[in-house]
C-alpha cells in the first residue's frame, strides 16, 4: 500500500500497531474509499495560498490541538467553523486584507509525542494517547493499545466534517470559506488516501497538510509524502532549524517556486524567535523561491503549572510580536498569518496575561491547551496591529 519511495525511508512517530493483519486490511479499505477531498478544492485553497505568498492576503490556521471523534457531529463543526471564520473576519477588517480560514479540522486525529509511555494518576505505566485515530485517551492500558479499526472511524468522522465544511461554503469566496487541515502524520491513513489528480498526485485525506517538528527529518517518509503531493504543505519550523535545512527544504518542496505551494509554520518560542528566524529567513530568501510565513506562537511556549500543560498567553504575545517585528525589519516577505491552537468553547487552558498561575478549573484539552474565544481575539488582534 505504501508507495515505494515511502517505504524505503525512515518513518518517525508512527505507534505500535500490534496486529499488523488488521493494519494491512483497513490500508486496503482506505485504498478503496473516495478521496475525502477534491483536487479543484485543492487548487482553490492553493490560489489562496497564493496571495498570502505575495502579501495581498493573511491566513489563519486554528483549531483543536487533538480533534475529537466525539466533535464530528453537524452542530460541533458548525460552531467550530463559525468561530475560526469569525477570528478570521476580525483579522480581515483589522488588517483590510482578504484572510484565508483553515481549520485544524476534519483530520487533526493523530499526534506525535515525546515519549511512548505516561504515567497515570495512579502510578501506572500508559502508553501516551496518540490521537482518536490511534488510541482513547482515558487512562486505560487496553484502551492505549493502538487500534487500526480508528482509522477508519478517523475517516468517517473527517467525511462528515467535511461535509458540513461544504455546506457552509455555499455561496461564498475563497477568502471567506473554512478549508481543512492536518498534520501528515500516519502513513497508513495518508498513504492510500494519496490519489493521482490531472495535475499529478494529491492528499486526499484534507486540503493542506503540515509536517511536524518531530518528523521533518530530511531523507524520511513524512518530507517524501510532502513532496511528491500537490497540495499547499506546511513544515513545522523549531528553534533547532539550521538556515542551510530551511534552504533545503524549500528547494525539495518548492522545486518551481510556486507562490504557496509551502509554508514555514515558525514555532521558535518567545525567546529563541529573535535569534533563530533571521538567518534562516535570509538563507530562504536567498533560494529565491516565495515562501509563506507563519507563525505557530504555541509550540515554543509550553509550561507546566500547578502540574497542568498550560502557555502563557503574554509569551504567545510576545512571540508574535517578534515574528512580525523580524520579517518587517528583513523586508524579505510580509508576515502571513497565524498558526492557533483554539476553541469555541470558554476553557481555562493558556494563562491570561499578567496571571502567573490559576485554578485550570474548565480544562478540556485532551493534549495541547488552547486559547479560549477572547485570547484569540487578542492573540489576532496584537498580531493585525503591527502589520
Ligand atoms: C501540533 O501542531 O500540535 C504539534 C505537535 O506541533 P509541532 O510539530 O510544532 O510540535
Ligand atoms: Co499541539
Amino acid at each position: 500500500m505504501i508507495s515505494r519511495s515511502l517505504a524505503q525511508r525512515v518513518v518517525l512517530q508512527q505507534p505500535d500497531w500490534p496486529d499488523a493483519e488488521a493494519l494491512a486490511q483497513v490500508e486496503r479499505e482506505l485504498a478503496d474509499l473516495p478521496a475525502l477531498t477534491t483536487e479543484d478544492e485543492i487548487v482553490d485553497l492553493a490560489r489562496g495560498m497564493a496571495l498570502v505568498a505575495q502579501g495581498s492576503a493573511l491566513v489563519l490556521q486554528g483549531g483543536d490541538c487533538a480533534e475529537r471523534f466525539e466533535d464530528a457531529v453537524p452542530e460541533r463543526v458548525r460552531q467550530r467553523a463559525d468561530h475560526l471564520q469569525g477570528l478570521a473576519a476580525g483579522m480581515r477588517a483589522g488588517a483590510r486584507l482578504p484572510t484565508v480560514a483553515i481549520g485544524r479540522m476534519a483530520g487533526q486525529y493523530a499526534k506525535p509525542r515525546s515519549s511512548p509511555f505516561e504515567e497515570s494518576a495512579k502510578g501506572e505505566r500508559l502508553l501516551t494517547y496518540r490521537g482518536d485515530a490511534v488510541n482513547d485517551p482515558a487512562p486505560d492500558r487496553w484502551r492505549r493499545v493502538a487500534d487500526p479499526r480508528r482509522l477508519i472511524t478517523a475517516y468517517e468522522c473527517a467525511a462528515l466534517t467535511l461535509g458540513e465544511l461544504r455546506r457552509s461554503w455555499s455561496g461564498r469566496p475563497l477568502t471567506e470559506r473554512v478549508f481543512a487541515s492536518h498534520e501528515l502524520l500516519l502513513m497508513p491513513y495518508e498513504s492510500p488516501l494519496v490519489r493521482a489528480g490531472v495535475r499529478g498526485d494529491y492528499a486526499g485525506s484534507t486540503h493542506f497538510g503540515w509536517i511536524g517538528e518531530r518528523t521533518r527529518n530530511l531523507g524520511g517518509a513524512h518530507l517524501e509524502l510532502a513532496r511528491t503531493v500537490n497540495n499547499p504543505i506546511g513544515v513545522k519550523i523549531g528553534p533547532s532549524m539550521a538556515p542551510s535545512e530551511a534552504a533545503e527544504l524549500s528547494r525539495l518542496l518548492n522545486p518551481e517556486g510556486i507562490a504557496g505551494r509551502l509554508t514555514f509554520i515558525v514555532r521558535a518560542g518567545a525567546h529563541e524567535v529573535d535569534r533563530v528566524l533571521p538567518p534562516v529567513v535570509e538563507e530562504v530568501a536567498r533560494s529565491g523561491a516565495p515562501v509563506v510565513w507563519m507563525c505557530d506562537p504555541m509550540h515554543g511556549n509550553g509550561q507546566i503549572r500547578s502540574g497542568v500543560k498550560t502557555r502563557a498567553v503574554a509569551a504567545v504575545l510576545q512571540e508574535v510580536t517578534s515574528f512580525v517585528r523580524v520579517l518587517r525589519s528583513l523586508r524579505q516577505w510580509p508576515a502571513g498569518g497565524l498558526h492557533l491552537e483554539l476553541t469555541p468553547d470558554p476553557v481555562t487552558e493558556c494563562l491570561p496575561a499578567h496571571v502567573d498561575d490559576m485554578d485550570f478549573t474548565d480544562y478540556r484539552s485532551s493534549c495541547d491547551p488552547r486559547l479560549n474565544p477572547e485570547q484569540s481575539a487578542e492573540v489576532i488582534s496584537r498580531f493585525v496591529a503591527l502589520l
